[in-house]
């Protein structure tokens, strides 16, 4: 049995085929990917692994019909409102990235107050990527340093790929060491790509809704098996 990640990414995929296949709304397949939440994240507390990385919404899904927009802020407000207790309990912290502004403010409110009460727990960090972006957040991240070499506060050369990571959502948090995609698709969908440069990819056609344990440990099986080269022999 080989080392387990410390870090594992998400993109939670197939809510909608999970609906649709059984002739039910998308937001009964939304609904039954938040309990799919709960069982991974008390999943990886058991198995010890610090750091989880959740793709719950991305800047492209605001491109979404908006009744299902508004459903699946309705669901992230409740759900925060419902898991804090829980998250306290069980030693969360809970982090968020992507562009929050663009939360509707009753989700950023209650997102804020869940960021601000769990901060000091240490047993898991959860965090969640709410419209969230990769290629957004590499832009915001070159604004940031461009705007500190006009002001003179920093020279072109002062730019290391450490400090541009510095600028990033993530900054602090160790790169993922797996990235699971559920129902199967083959693709990054602009999700974390700069932190992903090195990370194991393991893709399953299960979709979220049915995703538990049994999963989760199909992928770190198959992580503990692999090889990480990075580029060397
Ligand atoms: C993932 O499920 C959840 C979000 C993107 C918010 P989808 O809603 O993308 O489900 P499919 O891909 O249509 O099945
Ligand atoms: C990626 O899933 C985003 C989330 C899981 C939140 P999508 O369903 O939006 O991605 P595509 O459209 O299949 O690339
Ligand atoms: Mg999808």
């Amino acid at each position: 049995m080989g080392v387990s990640p410390q870090h594992i990414a998400i993109i939670m995929d197939g809510n909608g085929r999970w609906a649709t296949r059984r002739g039910l709304p998308r937001a009964a397949g939304h609904r039954k990917g938040g309990e799919a939440v709960r069982r991974v994240v008390d999943g990886c507390i058991a198995r010890g692994i610090p750091w989880l990385t959740l793709y719950a919404f991305s800047t492209e899904n605001w491109g979404r019909p908006p009744e299902e927009v508004q459903g699946l802020m309705r669901m992230l407000n409740r759900f925060l409102q419902q898991t804090l207790p829980e998250m306290m309990q069980k030693g969360i912290q809970l982090r968020a990235i992507g562009e929050l502004d663009m939360l509707p403010i009753s989700c950023r409110n209650r997102l804020n107050s869940c960021l601000e009460k769990t901060k000091h727990n240490k047993n898991l960090v959860l965090t969640l990527a709410l419209s969230y972006g990769s290629r957004q957040e590499i832009t915001r991240a070159a604004q940031h340093l461009a705007v500190m070499v006009a002001e003179g506060r920093l020279t072109p050369s002062d730019i290391t790929s450490d400090l541009f990571a510095s600028q990033l959502d993530t900054a602090g948090m160790p790169d993922p060491d797996l990235l699971i995609r559920t129902s199967g698709e083959m693709r990054l969908s602009n999700y974390l790509l700069w932190q992903l440069s090195y990370a194991e990819l393991w893709v399953t056609p299960v979709l979220w809704p049915d995703f538990g344990e049994e999963e989760l440990d199909a992928a770190l099986e198959d992580y503990a098996g692999r090889h990480r080269r990075y580029g060397k022999r």
